[in-house]
């Protein structure tokens, strides 16, 4: 039995802290409420193959391609084997999978996909229906005494045995984690572990333009960070092509699937020009041609035009509702769409079991980088990413186990009072607002980049110790007598958000051609096939 901290409560922390559950000390850490998360607010569904017209290999080979070639061919095998279990796996835990008229389990098509093998519930409400039957399985085993859950608790950093030795580079060798610290309740406490599992999913929020919710700023990829843990693919930034303007609520891929097109201003279904597949290309195309069409028409958005797509309200009740919500009618209506940040291929660098740099730390989920979604992520394998790459870790967990045969071992032995505190005396200030830092983002991290965009968005990030934590600032001191003035959750996301742009930026700089949701203008813009690399 080990103590596991589990930091994030979308599809794969609710996974992993399931599958913990009953054998490890488990507390689940989640930012706002119990589900709040990017899962929440997935409509098209999740992808697998069950059935005998569809084939394994075919979907990893329409992963594949949809990853530019960039990804990891092993994950991605891993991947798509599992997928069919952790869909009957998600229905056993409650989720009500939508049925056709004979019955079986309905399956739907979006964009890169060779078969239809999109399961979803709800119509377009996949994810809230996951988010709900899995949230639900967790506080049974919260009111069972089995997992303690901490709402309202932020992730601040990670704790390492050494990291400021390392840093002065006065150590070598394995760095082992020994916990976390969190915000909660306007105080910062730390928590001894055995194991962290970063589940804190997306970054959406770093972009003007966003599909996520107001919780995805990146809190587990920028701790990771700070700990020194490896990164990968930080370049590969996800855009939808169909956000409504302004708010950035999602048209799922779905309506497309369905038979939706998308037109001009003046009505003309240009996608048949750019790609064979025309609205079911690859995310990256369909974007990148939405981009460039908006721009040519001086800004103006571009159509989704779903009036022929028989029952489309019956078919996408949230999306219908969304857009009322906003004066439109998915009948009736041609529905303004514009590209948005989305879902981060890039992360904390993994193996195949979630296993991370650092020793102890796993990632799952949208936080990790495991190699699956290469430059381009194909349509409805997040979640399954999600689902399945928990499961692995779980079992990586187990492995590890320390085996204390402390089956008493409670929550309240994970509170540990030698553990050392941030000093957030050395918090900086981000060097911009949230605002700021949003729109400059949009501007030269966004759809398209260039190297004096890249290179702009730097000198105003500043670089050293502007616009975030002094890195490691969490292993310096070990006097927790007093807990010092911590800052707010939102200066802490904005610090993190700033910390990420960085990252994200210099590794759009250094990939100077263009490749899946990467594109360089400034310089050749062939896609060029590389593998995944670290
Ligand atoms: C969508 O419904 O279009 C989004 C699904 C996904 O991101 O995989």
């Amino acid at each position: 039995m080990s103590r596991v901290i589990v930091a994030g409560s979308g599809i794969a922390g609710l996974t992993a802290a399931l599958h913990l559950s009953g054998r490890h000390t488990v507390t689940l850490v989640t930012k706002g409420r119990l589900g709040e998360s990017n899962t929440e607010w997935a409509q098209g569904g999740i992808a697998g193959v069950i059935g005998p017209d569809d084939t394994v290999d075919s979907h990893i080979a329409d992963t594949l391609t949809a990853g530019a070639g960039h990804c990891d061919p092993e994950a991605v095998r891993f991947l798509c084997e599992a997928g069919g279990d952790a869909i009957v796996s998600l229905a056993e835990a409650g989720v009500d999978f939508d049925t056709d008229p004979t019955g079986a389990w309905a399956r739907g098509i979006e964009g890169a996909h060779s078969y239809p093998r999109i399961f979803h519930s709800g119509g377009d409400a996949t994810g809230w229906a996951i988010s709900t039957a899995l949230a639900q399985k967790l506080r049974t085993e919260v009111a069972a005494g089995r997992i303690t859950l901490l709402e309202d608790t932020m992730l601040v950093d990670i704790l390492t045995t050494g990291a400021h030795e390392r840093r002065q580079g006065r150590a070598t060798g394995d760095v082992t984690a020994t916990g976390v610290t969190v915000l909660r309740e306007g105080r910062v406490e730390a928590l001894a572990a055995d194991a962290i599992v970063l589940a804190t999913g997306g970054v959406g929020q770093l972009f003007a333009h966003t599909t996520n919710p107001a919780a995805a700023t990146g809190d587990g990829l920028a701790a990771a960070i700070r700990a020194d843990a490896k990164v990968s693919d930080l370049e590969f930034f996800q855009f939808h092509p169909t956000a409504l303007p302004g708010p950035g609520f999602l048209i799922s891929e779905a309506v497309r699937g369905a038979g939706a097109l998308i037109l001009d201003e003046h009505g003309h279904r240009f996608m048949t020009d750019i790609d064979d597949r025309a609205e079911l290309a690859s995310r990256d195309v369909v974007a990148l041609a939405l981009h460039r069409r908006q721009a040519a028409q001086d800004g103006r958005p571009c159509f989704l035009d779903a009036r022929a797509v028989p029952d489309v309200q019956a078919t996408f009740p949230s999306i219908t509702a969304g857009l009322a919500a906003h004066g439109l009618d998915l009948s009736r209506d041609l529905i303004p769409v514009t590209p948005a940040a989305h879902y981060f291929m890039g992360g904390v660098t993994t193996d195949r079991d979630g296993r991370t740099s650092i020793h102890g730390v796993f990632a799952i989920g949208e936080v990790a980088c495991t190699g699956v979604h290469g430059a381009n992520r194909l349509a409805s394998n997040s979640l399954l990413e999600g689902a399945v790459f928990a499961a692995r870790a779980v079992d990586a967990i187990d492995a590890q186990s320390t085996h204390t045969n402390d089956a008493d071992l409670a929550f309240e032995d994970s509170v540990n009072h030698e553990l050392p505190l941030p000093q957030f005396g050395s918090f900086h200030q981000a060097a911009l607002t949230r605002n700021e830092l949003q729109a400059l983002t949009w501007a030269h991290l966004g759809v398209e980049r260039t190297a004096e965009g890249l290179r702009t968005l730097l000198d105003r990030l500043g670089d050293g110790a502007r616009g975030g934590f002094v890195p490691g600032d969490g292993a310096r001191s070990g006097d927790r007598s007093t807990n010092p003035a911590a800052p707010s959750v939102q200066a802490l996301e904005t610090a993190n958000l700033a910390l990420i742009a960085r990252h994200m930026a210099r590794h759009a700089l250094a990939r100077e051609h263009s490749l899946g949701a990467h594109t360089r203008t400034d310089t050749h813009t062939g896609t060029t096939l590389t593998s995944h690399t670290a």
